[in-house]
């Protein structure tokens, strides 16, 4: 693990899940726990970098000398990553919803005799932050992740290209020893030639030096 790989380097990291409000007490989310973020936030200050770490809500501390940034929303997270360009790579590793509500709701939902026992919620798209940067003029090195139960590798390589990635660390997270909300974390890291390389099954702050290392050496070759 070489120290000052990433010395001089703007490094952005999105972390966590994100939290959709569907009313003032009620809202969506997914189990990502953020751990694999900071991880990688603290991965990458030791290599020497400058760390902004963009997080929806997680119960974690802050790594030192890491710039963190709450946010709440997917469009928060994707504005707030805007306010902090440029940078010279991009992690994405958040959860973002997909889907938001249509509408927040003013006032508390209320049970409505009316629609019996069901209720609809309109759902519309979020913005894919990770395409959404990698698709500027002034583009960092972009790594994403693919969280997946099936076809791991074939969808992780759709995704490098879809979103025009630099690279895509895959992990499945069918194994509930790995990944989501997980102490432990085992990824396949695909390049744009469509080569993998894995890491054996270890401590998420292992992974993230690991990771770090490889991000370090592909971005001063590119
Ligand atoms: O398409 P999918 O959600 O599986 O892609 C996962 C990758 O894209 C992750 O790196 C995730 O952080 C990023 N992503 C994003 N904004 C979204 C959805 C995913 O940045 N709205």
């Amino acid at each position: 693990f070489q120290r000052q790989s990433l010395t001089g380097k703007h490094v952005l990291i999105t972390a966590g899940p994100t939290q959709e409000n569907i009313d003032p007490v009620r809202y969506i989310t997914n189990h990502s726990s953020g751990k694999m973020g900071f991880a990688l936030a603290e991965a990458a200050v030791e290599a020497g970098a400058k760390v902004t770490l963009i997080t929806g809500p997680v119960h974690l501390p802050t790594p030192d000398r890491v710039n963190r940034i709450d946010v709440v929303s997917a469009r928060d997270m994707l504005a707030a990553c805007e306010a902090a360009m440029p940078c010279d790579l991009l992690i994405a590793s958040a959860a973002v919803a997909d889907y938001r509500p249509e509408v927040i709701a003013a006032h508390k939902l209320k049970k409505d005799p009316s629609t019996g026992d069901g209720l609809l919620l309109q759902l519309v798209r979020n913005p894919d932050i990770l395409a959404t940067l990698a698709a500027r003029e002034d583009r960092p090195f972009s790594v994403g992740f693919a969280a997946e139960t099936e076809n791991l590798l074939g969808y992780a390589a759709r995704k490098l290209k879809d979103k025009n990635l630099d690279l895509i660390v895959a992990n499945d997270v069918a194994n509930p020893t790995i990944g989501f909300n997980s102490e432990e974390n085992a990824i396949t890291i695909i390049d744009r030639d469509l080569q993998a390389s894995s890491f054996a099954q270890t401590s998420k702050g292992k992974i993230a030096r690991q990771l770090v290392a490889f991000i370090a050496e592909r971005l001063t070759r590119a």
